[in-house]
Order: structure tokens, then sequence, then C-alpha cells
């Protein structure tokens, strides 16, 4: 069953299933933190979760066309009601897919992934497959953005790269946007 939720620092209004990755500080830094390019189109969104990040840009930017993608399909339904409840005339494409996967020309001005970011460690083993998706990044944490980073270079997109390391990486050293 979902929760209705209001973040108004934020101006959003969610319907949450637990399910669903609840908005976290993670998801507050880069609220906090992504400017659009002056003149921005179209902005793709992975793993959207609950739609917070596109659903607050979309209403700061109703020109922008936005495109928001989670590979779990409950998350990309939450999207599609949030986007929804929170009135937006932004058109916005939502799709069940593993990052670009179903994607064969893309040019978006901006690419969003607040990632699933920690190290997987004894504990992750128990976690449910959706929990993993939403959590953990690989055995350092910082695998599933640095994959992304690579799937955007292969495919020749020129575009600007939002996304989020954890401080629990040890490689990385600190968190930053
Ligand atoms: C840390 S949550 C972030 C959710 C939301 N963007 C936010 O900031 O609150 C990571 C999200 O990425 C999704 N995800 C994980 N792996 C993915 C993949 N390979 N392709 C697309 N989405 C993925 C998860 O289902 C989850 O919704």
């Amino acid at each position: 069953m979902a929760e209705y939720h209001v973040f108004p620092k934020y101006d959003v209004k969610l319907s949450l299933p637990k399910e669903v990755y609840f908005p976290s500080d993670d998801s507050f830094l880069m609220l906090d933190n992504i400017e659009l390019p002056p003149n921005s189109k179209i902005v793709m969104e992975i793993g959207g979760g609950s739609g917070i990040i596109s659903i607050y840009l979309a209403k700061k930017h109703p020109e922008v066309n936005f495109i928001v993608t989670d590979i779990s399909y409950q998350a990309t339904e939450t999207i599609l009601l949030n986007h929804r409840l929170n009135n937006l005339c932004n058109p916005f494409d939502i799709i069940c897919a593993n990052k670009l996967q179903s994607f064969y020309k893309i040019s978006p001005d901006v690419i969003i992934w607040n990632p699933p970011y920690l190290p997987s460690d004894a504990t992750s083993d128990a976690l449910s497959s959706i929990e993993k998706n939403m959590l953990i990044g690989g055995k350092k944490g910082s695998e599933e953005a640095y994959d992304l980073i690579a799937k955007i270079s292969e495919s020749n997109i020129s575009t600007v790269f939002y996304t989020i390391f954890s401080i629990e990486d040890k490689e990385i050293g600190r968190a930053h946007v």
C-alpha cells in the first residue's frame, strides 16, 4: 500500500509504496545541486524511483521534456502516478529500462543518475533484488555509476551528467555530485 508524503521544501507531493525508494539525503543532495544548462530541451533521469528529482525539475522548467526510467516496473508506475499528482504539463516519457539499454539514439542535454551506490557487504545477500537495485552499487559501491558513464561514452552522447558517489567507497574518498 502506498503512503502519501509532502516535501514542502521542493513543493512535491508523492505517493510512495514501500517497494519504491523513499527520497533520502542523496536525493536531496541532488535536488539542491542540479542546475539545468540554459536552453535545455531534454532531460533524462535513469533510476527515477519515486520521480522526485524529475518532478521537481519539471516544475521549475515547464518548457523541458523529460525521459524518466527505472529498472523497477513498480517505480515507473509510481512515477506516472506522481507526475499526475503534481499536475505537471511537461511531456514525461516514463520507461521501464535497464540504464540505456532500450534506447537506440538519444541526445538529452542532461542525464541524471542517483544510482544504488552502497558497497556490498555480508548483510547485502539478505536483501531482496528490489532492495539491492535501490541500494547496492557493487563491491566498491561506485560500479553502477561508472557503468553508466562508460555506456554514455560508448554511445557518443554529448551531455551534462549528474551522479553521486558514496563516502563509503574508499576509492572515491568523499561524497560529491
Ligand atoms: C538510490 S535510488 C534513487 C531514486 C530516486 N532517483 C531518488 O533520488 O530518490 C536508485 C534507483 O535506481 C533504480 N535502478 C537500479 N538499477 C537500475 C538500472 N540498471 N537501470 C535503471 N534503474 C535502476 C532503482 O530501482 C532505484 O529506483
